[in-house]
């Protein structure tokens, strides 16, 4: 190769070269922050995050269901609350309407030879659990009665207020 061959390296090239290493070099400097804030910055975020208790919204166990004309004698069934509300006349009762196997929602069922006062019961769907109308599991694995909570007349507007942290005696009333 003959001297002439060889092209002697300009000022611009070189200045072009140095400008992509300053590149390179800049990029990697951020990039090595970057790791380094994401390797000591994550666990101060995490460790702050498991002061901050997580909340757990419940349903409120107490509520009102309306006012006395929307019951008739009878039972009502309370959908969103899984409820049954009795009205007899004057007297209300309320039973809840998960069973006490594994949760489902019991059916009130009317019972074609039934005796007065006692003309229906609760049937579980799901594993074949039977209440008598009084609540009280007669068939199936249900391992418990159906449970009675205390019901009251809200002073402000006169509308039923079941307490599910109450549960009642079976024979427990409200008289209005
Ligand atoms: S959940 Fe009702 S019988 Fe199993």
């Amino acid at each position: 190769m003959s001297k002439s061959e060889i092209k002697p390296e300009t000022g611009g090239e070189r200045k072009a070269e140095s400008g992509e290493s300053s590149g390179r070099r800049r990029f990697l400097g951020t990039a090595g922050a970057a790791a380094v804030a994401a390797a000591f910055g994550i666990p101060v975020i995490m460790s702050v995050r498991s002061c901050v208790p997580n909340v757990l919204y419940e349903e409120p166990q107490r509520f009102k269901i309306g006012g006395l004309d929307k019951f008739t004698d009878g039972p009502t069934f309370i959908a969103d609350k899984r409820l049954f509300v009795f009205r007899d006349k004057n007297t209300f009762h309320c039973i809840g309407a998960t069973c006490t196997h594994l949760g489902c929602t019991v059916q009130l069922v009317r019972l074609k030879s039934g005796e007065p006062g006692n003309d229906y019961e609760f049937q579980c769907p799901c594993h074949g659990s039977k209440y008598h109308a009084d609540g009280v599991n007669y068939a199936g694995p249900a391992p418990r009665p159906l449970p009675y909570f205390k019901i009251e007349i809200a002073p402000d507007d006169g509308q039923l207020v079941v307490d599910m942290s109450q549960i009642a005696d079976r024979g427990w009333r409200l008289t209005v």
